[in-house]
């Protein structure tokens, strides 16, 4: 997508050929600066500490950071240690074990001394197929953007709620819940974004309103308390979020608070969709509230907020008093049950099993 007149994708290769470049997003939206990364161990801090962030863009990032790894050293062992330490990052988006299992088989089939060149080529190649992933999720979603149009009459503009940023900055371009909307803006299809904020670390308000601003998408920030009362009164036509991990049957593990909208839009007849690449479905699991590794992260997210004050400098303020215990739970689960569809880069699916199987078919024999 691109920011003032330059195309960025989320992660990129250096000029020098091999390091790896990515966009800073605890910076923004107030500085746009590049962080180079030269080994694994920058790979792993960056996901840790959520210079990247968002599933695909984590999977993408763990996918280069095992070519780092092949550079230092591309022994088994090595590369044995560089997926440890880059699995560990993050528990909760299977993205993450999908792109470092999908390297390790890989790496560990060839040679040694031919290691280096396929890592790469394979990054490159995570890196495409996410974009063509999110691009065609962006088609399928729209579709259903354009009926809601077509349902008010052709008049109105479509409100669309989300939760998070599940865009362009969360993959490595277009976004898996923003692509959709994307797609039917650019297609001039009238919509509106209701942006929930996402404490604690507030994506929504710092990455969503950037990158639908940058694109011109009009958008409104909402405390994340207010999508109730906007479906009560009509002004929500259907929730679009992203996903970490999405189970076999069709249960959606999202950023903490998503699961209280899907609650609020099945009470108020508000379709909840999800859209999700192949690569965030984990098909070795059944229920996703049982199964899914919920990160708890530093209470530091919670406690304090982070902005710039009118002066122009950036600041960080605690809100809580001084010593107040906090927890900080990153993830939650929405069930099935709740989840009006999925949108997925081969079409848009029921949440379940069947419906997911439908769409995947060659799954069938290793689906929980
Ligand atoms: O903690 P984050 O910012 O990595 O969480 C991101 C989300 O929850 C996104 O909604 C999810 O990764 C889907 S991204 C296309």
């Amino acid at each position: 997508m691109k920011i003032g007149e330059t195309h960025y994708r989320t992660i990129w290769l250096g000029e020098d050929g091999w390091s790896v470049e990515v966009i800073d997003q605890t910076l923004l939206p107030h500085v746009f600066e590049i962080m180079r990364l030269t080994t694994v161990a920058a790979a792993a801090s960056a996901i840790s500490t959520m210079v990247v962030r968002g599933a695909p863009l984590i999977g993408a990032t763990a996918a280069y950071g095992m070519a780092l790894a092949a550079r230092e050293d591309a022994s088994d062992q090595a590369l044995e240690q560089a997926y440890a330490t880059l699995l560990a990052t993050r528990p909760t988006a299977v993205n993450l074990a999908w792109a470092l299992d999908d390297m390790r088989a890989r790496l560990l089939a060839v040679r040694p001394d031919q290691r280096l060149n396929l890592a790469y080529a394979r990054a490159a190649e995570v890196c495409d197929d996410d974009v063509a992933t999110c691009q065609a999720i962006g088609r399928h979603g729209s579709v259903l953007i354009r009926d809601a149009h077509e349902r008010k009459g052709g008049a109105d503009v479509v409100n669309v709620l989300t939760h998070c940023n599940a865009g362009w900055l969360a993959t490595v371009d277009w976004g898996t819940a923003l692509a959709p909307i994307y797609t039917a803006h650019d297609a001039g299809i009238p919509v509106h974004v209701w942006v929930d904020e996402t404490r604690p670390r507030n994506q929504g308000a710092a990455l969503t309103a950037y990158e639908l601003g940058s694109h011109g998408v009009p958008h409104t920030v909402i405390v994340d308390n207010a999508g109730g009362h906007l479906m009560q009164h009509g002004m929500v036509d259907l929730c679009i979020t992203g996903t970490d991990r999405t189970t076999a049957h069709g249960d959606v593990c999202n950023k903490i608070g998503t699961y209280l909208k899907a609650l609020a839009a099945h009470d108020n007849g508000v379709p909840f969709y999800v859209g999700l690449p192949h690569s965030t479905i984990d098909w070795t699991l059944g229920d996703g509230v049982a199964g899914i590794p919920i990160e708890q992260r530093d209470g530091a997210e919670v406690s304090h907020i982070h902005g710039i004050g009118e002066d122009g400098q950036a600041a960080t303020v605690r809100l809580v008093p001084a010593g107040a215990p906090v927890g900080n739970y990153a993830f939650d689960v929405t069930p099935a049950r709740l989840v009006t569809g999925l949108i997925t880069e081969r079409g848009v699916c029921p949440a379940s099993r069947e419906g997911l199987l439908g769409l995947y078919p060659e799954k069938a024999a290793n689906a929980a």
